[in-house]
């Protein structure tokens, strides 16, 4: 036999053995699907649970390339005291990342929500100031080359604070003004280089919801803003918390806003992906096929755009999600607004989110 016969057999039992391989492909891998589109899928994580459940390390090291920390880098997680951090959470997060090869975004420096009681009322502006600027360079740049990209500022818009400008009147607002936004910037800069920063928020999904339309414009004009004025800003966030009861608008209004972002030259991020399915009767299946269209709707419209380079769920698996204690059925059904279900099988949504990702490769 000639090693040219040779080798093309080798290589049609290769090619079977991989169809073969892709025709029962259970599980999905959401990680290697996201990688030939030339993205990365990750989700949010709680240290605790990484470190409690191996099957569920298990399920998150075999389908993510990327982590969020749930919790563990908030305010209210890293400082007990205005003198003192406690990173021990959020150190393994990292832990966690490096030990599977995942990259991890970073979420979140400055919020106004799960602010620790000794932070959370009203200062005056140089304390303000001294205390967002230490906070940020100290946890930015104690994760400068371990966190390739950072939530730095999260949720900073309510356009029912009526400002002109559609910033929420949080507390660093109230005591540094908008500067406050490129205070932070500024700071995680100095603090980690090569991070990419980004500003998070919600409600920009939806086509037919007037204020997320809105929401959409207010948005626009802030990044330019910060841009014009020299921010170091890479990224929108667009967090992704969907809703079964709405129709899956996700059109033209939501393709125009995201190329009218990645026409700043901003990069975006999709960061929380779920689907709130409270109100959603029926048995798990149908549910579950409710929810699954709703991701692809969403996942497919958004991988359209170049600029989206990652996205991640708000937990990966039905068993941990702060759905559970947030929104859960009246009558006592199971909540499921993830890909994976509570034994950690692939649902309808996971195999929704591998189609729209080879769909995009
Ligand atoms: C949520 C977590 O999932 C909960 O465990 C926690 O109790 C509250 O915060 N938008 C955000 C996230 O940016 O940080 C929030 O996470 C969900 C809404």
């Amino acid at each position: 036999m000639s090693p040219s016969l040779f080798s093309r057999r080798g290589l049609l039992v290769g090619a079977s053995a991989a169809i073969a391989g892709a025709a029962c492909a259970e599980p999905p891998s959401l990680k290697a699907a996201a990688k030939r589109a030339g993205r990365r899928f990750g989700c949010a994580v709680e240290p605790q649970t990484l470190a409690a459940d191996g099957d569920f390390r298990d399920l998150v090291a075999q389908q993510c390339d990327l982590l969020i920390p749930e919790n563990a880098m908030k305010w209210n997680a890293l400082r007990p005291s205005a003198d003192a951090f406690d990173f021990a959470a959020a150190d393994a997060v990292i832990a966690a990342a490096r030990a599977q090869g995942a990259q991890v975004h970073g979420h979140c420096l400055v919020w106004h929500e799960a602010m620790p009681n000794w932070a959370a009322g009203p200062i005056d502006g140089p304390t303000a100031r001294d205390r967002l600027e230490a906070h940020v360079g100290a946890v930015a740049g104690r994760y400068r080359g371990a966190v390739a990209s950072w939530d730095v500022i999260n949720e900073a818009v309510e356009r029912n604070d009526r400002r002109a400008d559609g910033l929420r009147r949080s507390l660093w607002l109230e005591a540094l003004g908008p500067d406050y936004l490129l205070t932070a910037l500024d700071a995680a800069h100095r603090a980690a280089p090569q991070a990419r920063l980004a500003i998070s928020d919600y409600g920009l999904e939806y086509d037919h919801v007037t204020w997320m339309v809105e929401k959409r414009g207010t948005m626009l004009a802030l990044l330019r803003d910060l841009l014009r004025r020299g921010a170091p800003l890479h990224a929108l966030s667009i967090q992704g918390h969907l809703l079964g009861a709405e129709p899956a608008s996700f059109g033209l209004g939501l393709r125009r806003f995201l190329s009218d972002v990645a026409d700043l030259g901003l990069e975006i991020y999709v960061t929380e992906l779920d689907v709130n399915e409270q109100t959603l009767t029926g048995s798990a299946a149908a549910r579950d096929a409710i929810v699954a269209d709703i991701y692809r709707r969403f996942v497919d419209t958004i991988l359209n755009e170049p600029a989206v380079r990652f996205v991640a769920t708000w937990g990966l698996s039905d068993r941990y999600t702060s759905k559970t204690e947030m929104f859960p059925h009246a009558d006592g059904l199971d909540v499921r607004p993830l890909p994976f279900d509570r034994d950690l099988r692939p649902k309808a949504a996971a195999r929704a989110l591998q189609a729209a990702f080879q769909r995009a490769a």
